[in-house]
């Protein structure tokens, strides 16, 4: 077997990449160090890169600087331009483009293996397990590309959300994925019919995993397909024999994965069930959450209501979704907290790992704000403390205050935990209309509860106001 002698001055170079990739996922794992951590990350990136292209010998280097400064003033721009709402579907676009990458170079190096030194010395076969490294990693490419897309798709609107359930989808996964394990195993064979197999059954089964997937799930999924990016990237690495990259893509594989477990905790799915595809779809659809709403009555309140009450109040909660994000209203917010801590208030920021539309949205906007990381606490450090609560402010969230996920077997949110905001004194409740449901699409019976009062309005409009009598 052919071994490559790595130069010890290029593996240091990654080594200390590596070391900047580990402490930039440990610096994101906190809003406090979330900055250091994107530029350890910066930096580990730019050593891997420069050492990449000066130890290597490249075909043509203006041509790869000028694609660099392509991509660079490609990513810039996108993320400049991106609303902090549109996240998932940018970080879905982001990983198809990983997956078609890691295709991409399987492909190169299948149809010019003289290139990457990875044929058999003194002959014209592909090294045996340069084939399996190949054929896994654009097996995960192609999945990660088709699946991505479809994310992507969900995400952005340009197909419904809802589950496609194709009849007897599991056998037809299963069926699909044993296939490309056994057609990656007989590659060592090198046919070039096996290679073309795995690619497009590798798409076909991407595609199929995703499509069953709806609403409230599509979090998981997101970290998940994360993850397979990173496992594809990391297979990649071993037909390159490039270090750097089997470092990145297994931290990017490995951290997903557990992203991916946490967000199931949180949403108490089974993980074995998300990697299956399909899970959670077998509910009832966009039903549960009680008597349909019309026939229901509720009580309107007023920004002078909510300014008065909390000002009485000893303690309030507040829970922040996606509708703050949406409507901006993280400064307003903090104004408010600030005026209620003059008058003697106790005011905490309850967060759920799934509010808003990526994890950690509400935190970050939090943060942009200066909320002290004090304040902010997850769904099981405050839960039980609702019901001393004399307050609960709502403010853009929905689903993760919806007790329909604790009742409603047919609630595609069933089984979610939520916050027991039903246990305060007084719910304040903020969204534009009562028509209007959450992600999930279905009715919330903390709308008509006696101690609830709905603040119709756009977030951060009723917030100022409530400011505006407050400082009255
Ligand atoms: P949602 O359930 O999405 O509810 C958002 C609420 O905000 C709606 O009631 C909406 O009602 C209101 N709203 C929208 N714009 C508003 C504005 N300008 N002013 C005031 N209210 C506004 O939010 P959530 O509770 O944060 O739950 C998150 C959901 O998204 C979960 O189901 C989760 O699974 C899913 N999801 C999460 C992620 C991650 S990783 N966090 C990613 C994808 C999906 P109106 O329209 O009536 O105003």
């Amino acid at each position: 077997m052919e071994v490559h002698a790595v130069n010890p001055l290029v593996a240091f170079a990654y080594l200390v990449a590596g070391v900047c990739f580990i402490l930039a996922l440990r610096g994101l794992s906190s809003p406090a160090t979330s900055r250091a951590g994107n530029r350890y990350g910066m930096v580990g990136m730019a050593i891997a890169v420069v050492t990449t292209l000066v130890t290597h010998e490249v075909a043509s280097l203006p041509e790869i600087l000028v694609a660099i400064a392509i991509g660079a003033v490609i990513g810039l721009v996108t993320a400049r331009k991106i609303q902090m709402t549109q996240m998932p579907q940018l970080v879905a676009a982001f990983h198809s483009l990983v997956g078609l990458a890691a295709v991409l170079v399987g492909v190169a190096a299948y149809l010019n293996p003289g290139a990457f030194g990875i044929l058999e010395p003194g002959g014209l076969d592909i090294l045996k397990g340069s084939r399996i490294e190949m054929g896994l990693g654009v097996a995960i490419g192609a999945i990660t590309f088709s699946g991505s897309v479809i994310a992507f798709a969900k995400l952005n609107g340009n197909m419904s959300g809802a589950p496609i359930l194709l009849p007897g989808r599991h056998a037809l996964n299963l069926t699909a994925l044993a296939a490309i394990v056994i057609l990656v195993s007989l590659f060592h064979w090198d046919t070039p019919t096996l290679f073309w197999a795995i690619v497009a059954l590798s798409f076909v089964i991407g595609f199929l995993l995703i499509i069953p997937i709806g609403g409230a799930d599509m979090p998981v999924v997101v970290s998940m397909l994360n993850s397979y990016s990173g496992w594809a990237a990391a297979a990649m690495g071993f037909t390159l024999h490039n270090t750097a990259m089997i470092i990145t893509g297994a931290l990017v594989g490995s951290s997903g994965a557990i992203l991916s477990y946490i967000m199931c905790r949180a949403m108490n799915r089974s993980f074995v069930s998300v990697i299956a595809g399909g899970f959670g779809a077998d509910a009832g659809g966009a039903s549960g959450g009680g008597a349909a709403k019309e026939q229901r009555p509720w009580k309107r309140g007023s920004a002078e209501d909510a300014a008065f009450l909390m000002k009485e109040a000893e303690n309030v909660i507040v829970i922040p979704g996606y509708g703050m994000a949406v409507a901006q209203a993280q400064h307003a917010l903090r104004e408010m907290t600030d005026l209620l801590k003059e008058h003697g208030v106790g005011v905490k920021f309850a967060i759920h790992p799934v509010a808003g539309r990526m994890p950690g949205h509400m935190n970050v906007l939090l943060a942009e704000a200066n909320v002290p990381y004090d304040d902010v606490f997850e769904l099981e450090d405050i839960n039980s403390e609702f019901a001393q609560a004399d307050v609960a402010f709502i403010i853009g969230a929905n689903d993760v205050v919806n007790p329909a996920a604790k009742t409603e077997k047919s609630s595609p949110i069933y089984g979610m935990p939520v916050f027991d905001v039903d246990k305060a004194k007084t719910i304040f409740f903020i969204k534009r209309s009562m028509g209007g449901q959450g992600y999930a699409g279905v009715d919330n019976d903390v709308f008509y509860m006696d101690q609830t009062m709905m603040l119709l309005a756009d977030a951060k409009k009723m917030v100022e106001e409530i400011n505006k009598a407050l400082a009255d």
